[in-house]
């Protein structure tokens, strides 16, 4: 049985005195440990996110990390540093990432085993382009995305990690993959960690949803057999959308 894990990923957005005041909130409304519940506020509100939701069933995320534990990298932060400040997960992948910022499968990769060996649990993201989409390609894509991103791990590290399939075209658009594409691009991916790892891990592995994900869509779409979960962006900004998501999957 897949606990279902509901994801808010602030991107660029909140103070740290805003993002602790959202987190708060979550906290208090949701004491119920049933689902779990993960918050990627930004770098500099971390440690101080972590501190407001200490003891509860939320869980705090980073957004990226880098794969060396130390060094010359300016501008960059260390698996130890998002263990340090109080992280239990790490967003690896975004489409964002891979867009704007040149992370390839490989780099990927790189960071999903440095985040293992850090004991912070990675949520993985692939997803096809609305070019890729039109072109018949989305299988290839998320296909190459997910054997590349998780190549070289145990059959039992991907049991416990999360994929999250966002297909690009619907992240920020309002545009929202239908429930049944989105079942059956999750289910794919289902298939490509049974082909590669084996049934077991290809069962145990939580795979989510992201792409405009609302309160509106959301019950119909974590109602799928292969949608674990949601990885929320502009709708886990405000309390009362991120709520309702939350309400969707219960
Ligand atoms: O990480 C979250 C996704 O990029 C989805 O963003 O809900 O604003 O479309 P969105």
């Amino acid at each position: 049985m897949r606990k279902t894990i509901i994801a808010g990923n602030w991107k660029m957005h909140k103070t740290i005195a805003e993002a602790v005041t959202l987190a708060e909130a979550i906290k208090s409304q949701n004491p119920n440990p049933s689902l779990e519940i993960v918050i990627c506020p930004p770098f500099t509100a971390l440690t101080e996110v972590a501190k407001a939701v200490q003891g509860s069933p939320v869980a705090v995320a980073a957004q990226n990390m880098h794969w060396e534990v130390q060094g010359a990298f300016t501008g960059e932060v260390s698996p130890a540093m998002v263990k340090d400040a109080g992280c239990k997960y790490v967003v690896l992948g975004h489409s964002e990432r891979r867009q704007y910022f040149g992370e390839t499968d490989e780099t990927v990769n790189k960071k999903v085993k440095a985040a293992i060996t850090h004991e912070l649990i990675p949520i993985v993201c692939v997803g096809e382009t609305l070019e890729q989409r039109e072109a018949g390609q989305t299988e290839d894509v998320v296909a190459t995305q997910t054997k590349g991103g998780l190549a070289g791990l145990s059959a039992q590290e991907v049991a416990d990690l999360v994929i999250a399939y966002e297909p690009v075209w619907a992240i920020g658009t309002g545009r929202t993959a239908s429930d049944d594409d989105a079942q059956q691009v999750n289910a794919y991916i289902r298939s490509v960690v049974a082909e590669v790892f084996g049934t077991e891990a290809a069962e145990a592995v939580r795979i989510q949803y992201g792409g405009s994900v609302k309160p509106s869509n959301a019950k119909n779409l974590l109602a799928k057999g292969d949608i674990d979960g949601a990885l929320v962006g502009g709708a886990s900004l405000k309390i009362e959308d991120f709520q309702g998501i939350i309400d969707g999957a219960k």
